[in-house]
């Protein structure tokens, strides 16, 4: 015997934080609704690991920017109830509770106790080994069984880990992943531990550059090691994935060099950003990643591309020591840090529900296949009306949005209409901020002040404009450039558009 839930959310992470509140706020009783997650706290802002939880104590910030990215990782000098504690001007690095969903939105913070007094069940620190959703069942691995009415899958995705590209030595002392919560810890430990030191970060994604900033901030000396040409930029055309510039090193199914557990690695990585022709592109265009490229060097950071990680040499303590490249490199090393990307968390359902570009499949409603479940955050393909097709989102503005709109259906599906939703997505580094709105297909017409100033792009496809990208824009300008993405204008004259820049989206 288990227990029976009407509600049951599966995952305790950004989507579930956002869906609770969305149940709470459209009244379910108590009692009804429990959460089932790994992880043993709340559901928290996960952007915060990367970002005030990795900043060292009390360092002075003045810089109008990072005192904004601070803000919204709620990482300011607060203790436990919230009152300032530093001087002014001097912060703390971001800890629980004070980063709880759903502060990400300037929503109420959900602490344990705001679960208890709504009467939300909280099932922390345990893992769903299998689900059975003919009989709607979850089996736990402390072998309880739970039975649910309805069920909304937020397990989210895992990090990729370096054996799945065929190389070993993820689990020595000074190799850190970053996913969660015991993460981050363990990254701020061993980044304390190698203050003054060096650091190899592999991977030129989200969690590489992001990483490579806290690091410097935390005065290590930064090598950042990937395998395309710039940061958050690589692409790879006709269907093949192919990495530009490495020598050797064939990435394509038909590659007898690397095995295929090696490129499945890869493939998967880059497979969720392939567009409707085939060609795979990631945000940034050369000439935007040379900006942050070049930023990031004028901070002491090194860049080696065009090649990946072979082995690592570790010490009698099993910590590594030197990391060896592929091309031969050698980098003495006292910590690495490792982002290659992520897998959504999609085992327990594969043969049960529909399967889609790496994600259950959901409907405008984030149903699946089975009409009593749901699926939301970055385990969702979801139809997104403004592309005409269906994608997977990695990002924490489609994982709040797609968690309230099935809530939201779930509880008033006649008054619910399909999901509606322009694709957002930020980051903040050292003191730079850029948004970004819609898709990057098509051609991209750069504009503004690349020399340290506010610049932008805007991609057009098929002569409508389709997505826009702005480094160090006010509110304002920020919500000029959502708002002119959803409207989706024709652009007749793109030589136009480039001499309006920025100027363009703020006429309208
Ligand atoms: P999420 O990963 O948040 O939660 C999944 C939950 O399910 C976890 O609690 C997990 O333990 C649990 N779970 C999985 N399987 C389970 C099982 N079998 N049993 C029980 N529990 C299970 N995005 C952005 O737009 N801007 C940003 O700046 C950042 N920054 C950022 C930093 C870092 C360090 C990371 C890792 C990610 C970001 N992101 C981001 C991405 C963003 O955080 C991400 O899109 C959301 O967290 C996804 O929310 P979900 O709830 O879908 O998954
Ligand atoms: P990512 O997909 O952004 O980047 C993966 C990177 O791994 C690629 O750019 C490539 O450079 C690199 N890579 C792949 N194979 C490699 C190899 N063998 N050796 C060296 N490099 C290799 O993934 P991530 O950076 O790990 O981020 C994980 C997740 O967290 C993503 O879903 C991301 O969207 C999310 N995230 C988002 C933000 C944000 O939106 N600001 C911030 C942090 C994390």
């Amino acid at each position: 015997m288990g227990r029976a839930f009407v509600y049951v959310i599966l995952g305790g992470g950004v989507a579930a934080g956002y869906a609770a509140l969305e149940f709470s706020k459209r009244g379910i009783s108590h009692g009804e609704l429990c959460i089932i997650s790994e992880e043993p706290v709340v559901p928290y802002e996960r952007p915060a690991l990367s970002k005030g939880f990795l900043l060292p104590e009390g360092i002075f910030i003045s810089n109008w920017n990072m005192k904004n990215a601070l803000k919204s990782a709620r990482g300011i000098s607060r203790n436990e109830k919230g009152d300032v504690k530093l001087p002014s001007g001097l912060i703390a690095p971001a800890r629980l509770p004070s980063f709880h969903t759903c502060v990400g939105a300037n929503e109420e913070r959900l602490t344990p106790r705001w679960y208890r007094d709504n009467g939300i069940e909280l099932v922390l620190g345990t893992r769903v080994k299998s689900v059975d959703v003919r009989r709607q069942t979850l089996l736990t691995a402390t072998g309880e069984t739970i039975s649910y009415k309805i069920l909304i899958i937020a397990t989210g995705a895992r990090a990729l880990k370096l054996e799945e590209f065929g190389v070993s030595g993820s689990d020595a002392k000074n190799v850190c992943y970053l996913r969660d919560l015991a993460d981050a810890t363990r990254l701020v430990d061993v980044m304390q531990s190698c203050v003054g030191g060096n650091a190899v970060v592999i991977g030129g994604g989200y969690i590489g550059m992001e990483c490579a900033a806290s690091l410097v901030i935390n005065k290590i000396n930064v090598t950042m090691v990937f395998p395309e040409a710039h940061c958050i930029h690589g692409y790879w055309v006709g269907g093949i994935p192919k990495a530009e510039g490495i020598q050797g090193f064939d990435y394509s199914p038909q590659s007898t060099v690397h095995s295929p557990r090696l490129w499945t690695g890869i493939y998967s990585v880059m497979s969720r950003e392939r567009n409707a022709s085939g060609t795979v592109a990631r945000l940034f265009t050369p000439k935007i990643a040379t900006f942050y490229e070049d930023y990031y060097n004028s901070k002491g950071v090194k860049f080696i591309k065009g090649t990946v990680l072979s082995s690592f040499e570790n010490d009698s303590n099993g910590k590594v020591t030197t990391v060896i490249l592929r091309d031969g490199t050698r980098l003495p090393t006292d910590m690495v840090v490792v982002g290659i990307g992520i897998r959504p968390n999609t085992s327990l359902f594969e043969g049960q529900l529909t399967l889609e570009k790496g994600g259950i499949k959901v409907n405008g409603h984030m149903q699946t296949s089975n009409s009593s479940v749901y699926a939301v955050g970055d385990v969702a393909s979801f139809p997104v009306k403004l592309f005409g097709e269906t994608r997977r989102l990695e990002h924490v503005d489609s994982s709040r949005k797609t968690a309230r709109h099935a809530v939201t259906a779930i509880m008033a599906p006649d008054k619910t209409g399909d999901f509606d939703y322009l694709p957002f997505f930020y980051s903040r580094v050292f003191t730079l901020s850029w948004q970004f709105y819609g898709d990057n297909v098509g051609e991209a017409i750069l504009y503004g002040d690349f020399s340290g100033g506010t610049f932008g792009a805007y991609w057009v496809s098929k002569g409508q404009l389709v997505g826009s990208f702005l480094e160090g824009g006010t509110k304002e300008e920020y919500e000029a450039i959502a708002k002119v993405t959803k409207l989706r204008p024709v652009v007749e004259n793109t030589g136009e558009l480039e001499r309006q820049g920025l100027g363009f989206a703020l006429s309208l």
